[in-house]
């Protein structure tokens, strides 16, 4: 097998026609940030904002994301962040578990390259495409969960706390957890010194 390069995930991401998500679309939303950074965030899917510049959550979404992370003292730079799918799915429906699949394997190159020590998963789609179907975002938000080694933390999609504000405290309390974790792992000593 080739080896695993960021520049051959790009290409492939790239050149995808896996499912027909590609159609339409202006760009290929890969994900961006730290490549070498311990913590990921993995989202849905690009939206409009994301698919005319080629980044994930910088929309309105993206901004609240952004200031999660300064809540916690943590620059977005630090950080990587992408999406389950790379293409915008028509009019930010979610998608469909064929394309989840179909887009599984350039998340899978991702997360070898990237090599994080926690993921945190934002929303019900993110959550149940990584931790299985049977993951209901309300009831498990919150609850970490170890998987080969990783710690990955299902929480709310910055979006849904644009829609519902009460969703907020909880989100808070998630944000605490993860920096109560990044802190008990030592991976940002710099930041979170013990
Ligand atoms: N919502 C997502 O899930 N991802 C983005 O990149 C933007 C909005």
């Amino acid at each position: 097998m080739a080896d695993i390069t960021w520049e051959l995930f790009h290409r492939q991401v790239e050149a995808c026609n896996l499912c027909p998500l590609y159609h339409g679309i202006l760009h290929k939303v890969p994900g961006q940030g730290d490549p070498a950074s311990p913590l990921m965030f993995i989202g849905e899917g690009p939206g409009q904002t994301e698919d005319e510049q080629g980044l994930a959550f910088v929309g309105a979404a993206g901004q609240l994301l952004t200031r999660m992370l300064d809540a916690i003292s943590l620059p977005r730079e630090r950080v990587y962040i992408c999406n389950i799918v790379k293409c915008r799915p028509p009019n930010n429906r979610v998608p469909l578990p064929e394309e989840i699949s179909a887009c599984m394997m350039h998340l899978r190159m991702q997360t070898l390259l990237v090599h994080p020590k926690v993921i945190v998963l934002l929303g019900s789609t993110a959550a149940r495409a990584t931790l299985g179907n049977e993951i209901r975002i309300t009831r498990d938000r919150g609850v970490w969960q170890q998987r080969k080694g990783v710690w990955m933390l299902p929480t709310y999609h910055p979006s849904a706390l644009l829609r519902d504000a009460s969703k907020k405290k909880d989100a808070w309390t998630d944000m605490q957890a993860l920096r109560d974790k990044l802190k008990e792992l030592h991976l940002y000593p710099d930041l979170y010194p013990s």
